[in-house]
């Protein structure tokens, strides 16, 4: 369970305070699918930064499963690499490396053996539709077919939640709504998902909305 309490983030830039998030607090339940919604600049990649443990919050608590998510940067690596998995707009994926390699970093990261990274890859991979891919690289592939990659990539190290920012925004509706199942499908089976959007049409398949404006939430 994801839970904020009255957090703030606060970023400082030159001589001005630029309040992100303003005394948030949430709860987001295990296997919930939550969209966040709510115009630019409103703080929602802000928000699905802290939940992740890139960055920490300048005032209030963030407790995961019931524990305060909070220490040193090895601490806050160790977090995500336990817990999370991102997905992004433009995918992020490496340009001059292949599709194998992309999926397949966050296992070298645990120091996972070479043989069962390839066999884990193979499985995630096959059930996305890409596993004839892996040696291509990110600039022969589609739009959907690079966040399918992504989402390879997310899932590899079977993370408790996922968080998306803007998953499906560079996508034609075919392509937004295969990544939409993929992530419904997902959930099903037990991943926690939160989705940062603008789209209406992404958030109907959540479960529900939070809505944020001016680093606030409301209902
Ligand atoms: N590193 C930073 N330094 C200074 N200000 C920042 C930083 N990151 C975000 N902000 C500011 O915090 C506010 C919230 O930004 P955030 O990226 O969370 O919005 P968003 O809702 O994700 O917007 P968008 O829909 O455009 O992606 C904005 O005013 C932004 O300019
Ligand atoms: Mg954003």
């Amino acid at each position: 369970m994801i839970e904020f309490k009255s957090i703030s983030k606060i970023f400082k830039y030159k001589n001005t305070e630029i309040k992100a998030l303003d005394s948030v607090s949430l709860h987001i339940d295990n296997n919930e699918m939550v969209a966040i919604m709510g115009p630019s600049g409103s703080g929602k990649t802000t928000l699905l930064n802290i939940a992740g443990g890139i960055f920490k919050q300048t005032s209030g608590e963030y407790l995961f499963n019931n524990k305060t998510v909070l220490g040193n940067e090895s601490d806050m690596a160790k977090f995500r690499s336990d817990n999370v998995g991102f997905i992004l707009q433009h995918s992020a994926l490496i340009n001059n490396r292949n599709v194998l390699y992309n999926i397949s970093l966050p296992l070298k990261y645990k120091n996972i053996e070479k043989n069962k990274i390839k066999e884990k890859v193979l499985i995630v991979t096959d059930s996305l539709g890409i596993s004839n891919k892996l040696e291509m690289y990110p600039h022969m592939l589609s739009g959907g077919e690079c966040q399918r990659v992504a989402i390879a990539r997310a899932v590899i190290t079977n993370p408790n939640i996922i968080l998306a920012d803007e998953p499906t925004c560079s996508l034609d509706d075919n392509n937004k709504y295969e990544v939409l199942d993929i992530l419904k499908k997902l959930n099903k089976e037990g991943i926690t998902i939160i989705i940062a959007t603008h789209d209406d049409t992404v958030a109907q398949i959540c479960d529900r909305k939070i809505n944020i404006k001016n680093g606030k939430i409301f209902i």
